[in-house]
C-alpha cells in the first residue's frame, strides 16, 4: 500500500528513518557542507510534530568495519541543532533496543554508522586478495545470510519506515531496500525523496528543447545508468565533477593524480560514442 508522510498518523509511533548524512568532514571532524542534513530536516520534523519519535539511521563514508574516523558521533550536535531537539546517540546500530524502548513521542535518536557492519551493504569484507571463486562465493552467501538478522533487528525498533536517503537511492542496501518489506503497510518516502522524484520527472517530461543536462559527482560507476538513460532525452549532456576525469583519461588526456575509475573507461568511451 502506498503511504505518504503527509497523510500518515505518527501519533505514538516510532519511525525509523533512513537518511543520507554522508556529509564531508574536515581533519577536525567538522562538517564542511551540511546540505544533506538540512535536506532531511522537514521529514524528521514532520514525524516529531505529528507526535511520533525518531530513530535516525545513516552511513558515513566507506568504513570497512568499526572506525572512529567514520563515526556519526561527529555530527550529532549539528543534527540536534538543525532539528531543534537533543538527539541521543546510540554507538551500535544493532544494540539500540534499550534506548528505543525508552524513546518518547517528540524524542529522537541517531544510530551509529550502519556500514560498521558488512551486512548493511551485503558485501563480504576481509577476503584474502588471493581468495578463490569458491571462497568468494561462500563469503557472499554468508553475509547475505547474516544480513537477514541485521535487517530484522533494525526493523524491530520501529512501527513505520521512512526512506529519505536520496543520496543513497541508487544502493540496494539493508537500510534502503531490504528493510521495507518489514513494513508492508507503513513504509513511506520522505519529503526529500518525493521532491527529487517530482523534480526530475517534471524536467524529463516537460523540458523545452534544446535541453541541456549537467551531471556531476565523483563516480561514473554509480551514474552509469543515469548517463545512458539521459542520452536519448537531452540535446546536450555536460559531464562535470570528479567523474569527468574518467572521461578525459579514457580519451587519452592527462589528469595527474585526479580521482578517476580506470575500470569504467571502456564504458565512458561507449557513452561518448553513443552520444555522437
Ligand atoms: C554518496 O555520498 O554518494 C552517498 O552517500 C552514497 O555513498 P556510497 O557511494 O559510498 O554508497
Ligand atoms: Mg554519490
Amino acid at each position: 500500500m502506498q503511504q505518504f508522510i503527509d497523510s500518515y498518523n505518527f501519533a505514538g509511533k516510532k519511525a525509523i528513518v533512513r537518511v543520507d548524512f554522508n556529509v564531508p568532514l574536515n581533519e577536525n571532524f567538522e562538517i564542511t557542507d551540511d546540505t544533506r542534513i538540512r535536506a532531511a530536516i522537514p521529514t524528521l520534523k514532520k514525524v516529531l510534530a505529528g507526535g511520533g519519535s525518531l530513530i535516525i539511521m545513516s552511513h558515513l563514508g566507506r568504513p570497512k568495519g568499526v572506525d572512529a574516523k567514520f563515526s556519526l558521533k561527529h555530527i550529532v550536535a549539528h543534527v540536534s541543532e538543525c532539528l531543534g531537539v537533543p538527539v541521543k546517540f546510540v554507538a551500535d546500530c544493532q544494540k539500540a533496543q534499550a534506548e528505543v524502548a525508552e524513546l518518547k513521542p517528540g524524542e529522537a535518536l541517531l544510530l551509529e554508522n550502519l556500514r560498521y557492519y558488512a551486512e548493511e551493504e551485503g558485501k563480504p569484507r576481509g577476503l584474502a586478495a588471493d581468495a578463490t571463486d569458491e571462497e568468494k562465493k561462500a563469503a557472499k552467501a554468508a553475509v547475505k545470510e547474516s544480513q537477514k538478522e541485521f535487517v530484522k533487528t533494525l526493523a524491530s525498533y520501529a512501527d513505520c519506515y521512512i526512506n529519505d536517503a536520496f543520496g543513497t537511492a541508487h544502493r540496494a542496501h539493508a537500510s534502503t531496500a531490504l528493510i521495507a518489506k518489514y513494513f508492508p503497510e507503513d513504509k513511506m518516502f520522505g519529503y526529500l525523496m518525493e521532491g527529487e522524484i517530482k523534480a526530475i520527472d517534471n524536467v524529463l517530461k516537460n523540458a523545452q528543447h534544446p535541453f541541456t543536462a549537467i551531471i556531476g559527482g565523483s563516480k561514473v560507476s554509480s551514474k552509469l545508468a543515469v548517463l545512458v538513460n539521459m542520452l536519448d532525452k537531452v540535446d546536450n549532456l555536460i559531464i562535470g565533477g570528479g567523474m569527468g576525469y574518467t572521461f578525459i583519461k579514457a580519451q587519452g588526456g592527462q589528469i595527474g593524480t585526479s580521482l578517476h575509475e580506470d575500470d569504467l573507461m571502456p564504458q565512458a568511451l561507449e557513452i561518448l560514442a553513443q552520444a555522437k
